[in-house]
């Protein structure tokens, strides 16, 4: 028996695939398709696939043609399935041409005729809605995001919004963007959607000004900061039928997520601690050291660690603690301690102060560990006693890491889903309320004060 393999995504299945399945089909007698994984896309930069595996697996089975259908979901898989299924030919699309000559030491290669005028590609981008984004604050990080929207399909960021109309005016020359803004309305008046990435204290004020106005909002961390402001925002949200998401990057990267269903599905036993430490040494004239803007260790970077601690632990925290060196005004230093039922937590925090920043999840089996920078997820390792159980997980973390977030905010417009099971609502509230809990210095030790 001869047998053939294909690979593909095979999105939005078009008359292009089945002429390939077919003629991969003829070149044998048995026919194995490999359909991507989500996560492998996702690893591979393919941020725009419309249907999950789970469609994709269906159509290819409904088109009768294939003999048996398996996911492809690493890099290299390849030669391992080929050897495996005792593979005779490996058949790709000539868009491919000269790509997989290197399996030609395993099976033969053969390279298949494209069929002209159609790819998932252009399906996509015909049935493509394209929704207009506008950002709310001009500064470090609406920098970042303009490049990276860019490798989100059906998203364009046309303007923005800035009370000093300069500042609006530069950021809409340096990345061409179609109008800036000093008047809220006129600026809500030709968009769909806002990115937040003004000063923490005031977005609260925005956010319900765009939800007012009728636009999805996704505000950059911390969303605000307070418990009542988090809760209001996201019920109005809900009453408008419009998506509200924290941009809390590392909450949508693939390895991230990929940590945390591992941890859930109990590979390092029963969780009894978990430490998070993230710090930043940075110029003291900024926003961040500011008293009066909300500056501070704990404002400006408590959402990340938080994040990790609650995904892992749950939200049934049953005391905290904190311990600060304050110095001008703020806290340049933050230790916190979380209590749960039968586990603890920390966050160690630095402003103006630089320590290492891991992730450390212990549990009663092994752990997980995450070096510097953990919030930009890419590696991770699972650590037993038995060294030769040790696990190393690496993963791509592209570009600035936030078209992880856009996607998902742009998915949530277009599946018209309000709530993201990445970064939920009460998971957001709640870290509304330790900020504010902190803020109001409720079991908060002040170590020294300058
Ligand atoms: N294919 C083809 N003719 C087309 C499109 C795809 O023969 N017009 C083949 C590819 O060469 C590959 C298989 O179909 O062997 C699956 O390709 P896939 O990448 O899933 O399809 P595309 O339409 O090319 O998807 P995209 O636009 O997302 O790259």
């Amino acid at each position: 028996m001869k047998k053939v393999i294909t690979y593909g995504t095979y999105d939005l299945l078009h008359h292009g695939h089945l002429n390939l399945l077919k003629n991969a089909k003829a070149l044998g007698d048995y026919l194995i398709v490999g359909v991507t994984s989500d996560s492998f896309d996702m690893e591979r930069g393919k941020l725009n696939v419309h249907h999950n595996v789970l469609k994709r697996v269906q159509a290819i089975k409904d088109t009768g043609l294939a003999d048996e259908i398996i996911i492809e979901d690493y890099i290299g898989q390849k030669i391992h399935d080929i050897q495996r299924f005792h593979v005779d030919i490996f058949a790709i699309g000539s868009d491919w041409e000269g790509h997989f000559d290197y399996l030609n030491e395993f099976c033969q290669v053969i390279y298949l005729p494209r069929t002209e005028g159609v790819s998932s590609t252009m399906i996509r981008d015909e049935s493509q809605i394209i929704f207009k984004m506008g950002i709310i604050g001009s500064g470090r990080i609406a920098h970042r995001f303009v490049p990276e929207a860019a490798f989100v399909n059906g998203v364009e960021v046309i303007s923005v919004f800035n009370p000093d109309v300069l500042q609006a005016k530069d950021f809409k020359e340096c990345y061409q963007l179609k109008s800036y803004h000093q008047d809220f309305d006129d600026f809500t008046q030709e968009i769909d959607a806002v990115y937040i990435a003004s000063p923490h204290i005031s977005h609260y004020d925005y956010i319900k000004r765009s939800l007012l106005a009728g636009k999805h909002v996704l505000c950059e961390i911390p969303l605000t900061l307070k418990k009542q402001e988090a809760e209001e925002v996201y019920k109005l949200a809900q009453e408008k039928e419009l998506v509200l998401l924290e941009a809390s990057k590392t909450a949508f990267c693939p390895a991230f997520l990929h940590l945390i269903s591992l941890v859930k599905s109990g590979v390092i036993g029963e969780i009894v601690d978990v430490q998070a430490s993230l710090s930043k040494l940075q110029d003291k004239t900024l926003r961040e050291f500011d008293p009066n803007q909300a500056g501070g260790s704990v404002t400006e970077l408590a959402p990340l660690p938080l994040l990790v601690i609650l995904k892992i632990l749950g939200k049934d925290i049953k005391s905290m603690h904190f311990y600060s060196v304050i110095a001008n005004g703020i806290d340049t230093f933050t230790k916190g301690l979380f209590a749960f039922e039968h586990s603890i937590a920390t966050i160690t925090l630095g402003l103006g102060v630089k320590t290492e920043g891991n992730l450390v999840i212990s549990g009663t089996k092994g752990y997980v560990y995450v070096p510097a920078p953990w919030w930009k997820t890419d590696f991770f390792e699972l650590r037993f006693e038995d060294q030769n159980l040790n696990r190393k997980f690496f993963y791509p973390y592209a570009g600035e890491g936030l078209r992880y977030e856009i996607q998902e905010f742009f998915s949530m417009i277009v599946d018209k889903s309000t709530i993201s099971f990445k970064l939920k609502p009460d998971e957001s509230i709640l870290i509304a309320e330790i900020i504010e809990n902190f803020r109001a210095g409720e079991h908060v030790n002040i170590i020294s004060r300058s």
